[in-house]
């Protein structure tokens, strides 16, 4: 039964990550934001690589440039931390794969303390300003960042976004053959 309960809490925590773009004011505090980075630090990799650094900025300035700069990760300006994941641009198919991975633990482990999240993407000039903001060397790529800080319900209220729905299971699960929408019972 608890080992029930505990699955349900974990499948309530999985299934319920939703993004978080409008934050309130309060800091996450340090040991919240290390255990964030220490269920980072354990992702998964191709090959074990660990293809990845991750920047963490708070400073208000910084958050703003980053939030200016070419893509859309506007987000970050409301933050009250972002952290931006610094690949190493070696091997694009297995890094990007390790970037998402990374991404959406940062993600979970933020929303087990109850703090909010959102990735932004840069794209065109905006991963060089990106470089040029953090000092991060040039043969690096930087395409994510992501948002995080306690939700702002009332912001998120008053600004509600079209529900992201979900396409059906019977619409993308196949058993045994593809195209087959329908499980044979044992
Ligand atoms: C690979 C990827 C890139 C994304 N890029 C952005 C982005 O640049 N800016 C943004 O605001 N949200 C971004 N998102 C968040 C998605 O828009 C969001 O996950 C999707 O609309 C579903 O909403 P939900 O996560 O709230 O259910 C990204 C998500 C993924 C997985």
């Amino acid at each position: 039964m608890a080992e029930e309960c505990r699955a349900r809490e974990c499948i309530a925590l999985l299934r319920g990550l939703r993004a978080v773009r409008q934050f309130r004011p309060e800091p996450v505090p340090d040991a919240v934001v290390r255990d964030i980075l220490m269920v980072a630090r354990w992702s998964g990799s191709a090959n074990n690589r660990q293809p990845w650094e991750i920047v963490v900025v708070r400073d208000r300035q910084t958050l703003q440039a980053l939030a200016s700069a070419e893509g859309y990760a506007g987000h970050l300006a409301g933050a009250a931390l972002g952290m931006v994941l610094v690949m190493n641009g070696e091997r694009p198919e297995m890094e990007t794969f390790d970037e998402g991975r990374l991404s959406e633990r940062i993600m979970l482990a933020a929303a087990a303390y109850g703090v909010g999240s959102c990735i932004g993407w840069f794209s065109g000039a905006g991963r060089e300003q990106v470089k040029g903001i953090l000092g991060i060397p040039g043969e690096r790529l930087v395409r994510t960042a992501i948002s995080l800080g306690y939700p702002d319900e009332e912001a998120q209220r008053a600004r509600p976004r079209p529900a992201q729905a979900r396409k059906p299971l019977a619409q993308i699960v196949s058993y045994e053959r593809y195209g087959q929408r329908t499980a044979s019972s044992p």
